[in-house]
């Protein structure tokens, strides 16, 4: 049999602690790869795991005064429910003191000691136990470990090795001929220049105090956790045991992890052992950024790990959302915020913003909106219309195609990006066609297909969504009344041009993401004393109007501001706003905003402004102020 598996995995987490946002990243990130080819009809694997044998694990179970076996079963469900409560599909879950792999590592042990791969040798050197790694003497910091910082132990011990140095010209060709085999490019960078400084063989043995698999022959001795635990990715799928079963998942498509394991562990090691095996290397080997947590390192000492489960609950006693609609929320915040690839800062202040302008208002108003107008026009029935508008139509087309090829290449933010800027539109569209006025007229053919319209664009977004956000996307199908069929709906449908039969019965609308009070309830703004009176006669030389966001875009080089073009019915001007930190370009347009219309152009950073938007200052923070209801622009504020 052939490959016909889209394979993922993530790296096998350390069972010495329960899943922080940090780590809970990879594993997201890999649920969202897995639904997005199950979305696209292919078959998939989705591969996660615990990794159990390591002296770090066997000194927490010794903290907690258990015996490791019973202390990894434990911690193994335990992770299992929490990916369970962060709804994550995984296809397998590896743990490595089970038989299947255990039995694997055994056998490669065997097999690359009879090849001459690995041979016995003296080692003395440094040890790292919370990294698990050995280093050389120049490679320490301070005399530190130079990837933790903490205390290394010296370590003399007659050791079996991994002949690494035989395969650095191989691992060089490889990852020169595979441009897609390393990424992001700049760890690619770090991976050569590794390598280059020349590869030493490693130690994968170590002595045997009683935890960890015992090398076959030499029960003095256990096997490198590393050694065993990389092994996990091609135990897992049959390695030895299912050659069918292996060769339709082998070689894995993409491989998860973070910076700290992808130099020397995934892009060395692995792929050496690999070779030594005669099996294919992995498509994609992917090395994520960390997250930092108002940016501070998550660290256990601190105690500032946040659960995403524990947040997603809090939220939802909040805000009154569903729980597992706001972990989606924080699957959403994860995605979008920072670059695949980059670090990341967590903050309460940007995940609570996000949650307010990108799903309550931008993805939550157009569904709203559109069904609430629905209900008061046509009954709640899905109105009669032969298709989606024709230009809204192509944005929808352009944004499948655009979302496509950003989740291909792994850009997540740019994919929620893409989603985004087409509720912009479906709000914009809803704007220009004042179906409020269309109904007024009684032009209720129209009236039928703006709405119709409005809501293909929701349902469009539901399916694109759906890998990053599956509880939110369900929902809006619901509300749309289109569940039952939603579940076999594929990427493709997307593109659906008449993607509603009429009549259906809508429900709804019930607000998926209610907003939150802005800042945290805990710190609350101080509330500013009122300045000194002004006259009437001083108030009114103030020109304020409502204004329309056309475009927005960065300004280069200024973090904070934004360059928008805003209408004023009868003449469009360029202002610049200083709102860049909270809210994105394509939240912005087709939004109404108030603009002090006559106060004089001024340059900002060298680009031209030609009035000022107004918006309520929470602790420094910009809210944009927007009339209650449609107003046209140009319309003056008195
Ligand atoms: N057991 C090894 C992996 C073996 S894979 C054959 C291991 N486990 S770990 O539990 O320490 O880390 C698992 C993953 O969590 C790594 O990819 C690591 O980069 C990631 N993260 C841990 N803290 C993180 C952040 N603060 N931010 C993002 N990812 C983080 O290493």
């Amino acid at each position: 049999m052939s490959k016909n598996v889209f394979y993922v995995t993530t790296p096998i987490y350390y069972v010495n602690d329960i899943p922080h946002i940090g780590n809970a990243y990879t594993t997201i990130i890999a649920d969202v790869v897995a639904r997005y080819h199950k979305l696209k009809g292919e078959k998939t694997f989705f591969l996660t795991g615990t990794d159990e044998n390591a002296t770090k694990v066997a000194n927490a179970a010794a903290e907690a005064g258990m015996h490791p076996q019973e202390y990894v079963d434990r911690l193994a469900e335990d992770f299992k429910r929490v990916w369970q409560s962060l709804g994550i599909e995984y296809d397998d879950f590896i743990r490595t003191t089970e038989p299947r792999h255990v039995k694997v590592v055994e056998a490669v042990f065997k097999r690359l000691l009879e090849q001459g791969d690995i041979y016995k040798g003296k080692y003395e050197g440094w040890y790292c136990v919370p990294c698990e790694t050995f280093f050389a003497e120049n490679e320490l910091v301070e005399g530190k470990c130079p990837e933790c910082g903490r205390a290394v132990e010296w370590v003399q011990e007659e050791n079996y090795y991994f002949r690494l140095s035989a395969y650095s010209d191989r691992l060089l060709e490889h990852i020169e001929s595979h441009p897609e085999f390393l990424q992001p490019e700049f760890r690619k960078n770090e991976v050569v220049s590794f390598i280059k400084q020349g590869l030493r063989d490693v130690s994968i043995t170590r002595a045997n105090r009683g935890w960890g698999i015992p090398v076959p022959g030499d029960p003095s001795k256990v096997i490198y956790v590393w050694f065993d635990a990389l092994l996990n990715y091609v135990s897992a799928v049959g390695y030895l045991a299912d050659e069918e079963k292996f060769s339709s998942i082998w070689p894995a498509d993409l491989q998860l992890m973070g910076k700290d394991i992808f130099v020397r562990f995934h892009c060395t090691f692995w792929p050496a052992m690999l070779m030594a095996l005669g099996l294919e290397l992995p498509r994609v080997l992917f090395g994520h950024g960390w997250w930092s947590i108002d940016g501070e390192k998550i660290s256990k000492s601190k105690g500032n790990a946040i659960s995403p489960a524990k947040l997603a609950e809090d939220l939802a006693a909040e805000s009154g959302a569903k729980r597992d609609v706001c972990l989606d929320a924080v699957r959403y915040f994860m995605c979008r915020e920072v670059t695949f690839g980059a670090d990341g800062d967590f903050s309460m202040a940007s995940f609570r913003n996000r949650f307010n302008s990108d799903l309550a208002n931008d993805l939550g108003n157009l569904l709203n909106r559109s069904l609430s107008m629905v209900r008061k026009y046509f009954g709640g029935k899905i109105p009669r219309a032969q298709a989606c508008d024709s230009e809204l139509y192509s944005t929808i087309v352009q944004t499948v195609d655009a979302t496509e090829a950003a989740c291909d290449s792994l850009e997540f933010t740019r994919a929620l990006e893409a989603v985004w800027q087409m509720l912009a539109a479906g709000n914009k569209f809803l704007n220009d066609k004042q179906p409020w006025s269309l109904a007024k007229q009684n032009k209720t053919d129209e009236l039928a297909s703006v709405l119709y319209s409005a809501l293909a664009v929701t349902r469009a977004a539901a399916i694109l969504i759906s890998p990053f956000m599956p509880a939110t996307a369900k929902e809006i199908a619901r509300q749309l009344g289109i569940l039952d069929e939603f579940a076999s709906l594929r990427w493709n449908n997307a593109k659906d041009q008449a993607p509603f039969i009429p009549e259906t019965q809508t429900f709804g609308p019930e607000p998926i993401f209610p907003r939150l009070e802005s800042a945290a309830p805990a710190d609350r703004a101080e509330v500013p004393k009122v300045s000194e009176r002004i006259s009437y006669n001083e108030f009114s030389k103030m020109d304020l109007r409502i204004a329309e966001v056309k475009s927005a875009e960065k300004v280069p080089g200024a973090d904070k501001l934004l360059k928008l073009i805003v209408s004023l019915g009868d003449e469009e001007r360029q202002i610049v706003a200083g709102i860049a930190e909270w809210y994105s370009p394509e939240s912005l347009v087709g939004r109404k905003i108030v603009l002090l219309a006559n106060l004089e152009p001024a340059k900002i950073r060298g680009v031209e402004s030609n009035g000022m938007l107004l918006a309520a200052d929470v602790d420094g923070k910009a809210i944009l102020l927007q009339p209650d209801q449609d107003v046209p622009a140009g319309a003056k504020i008195r």
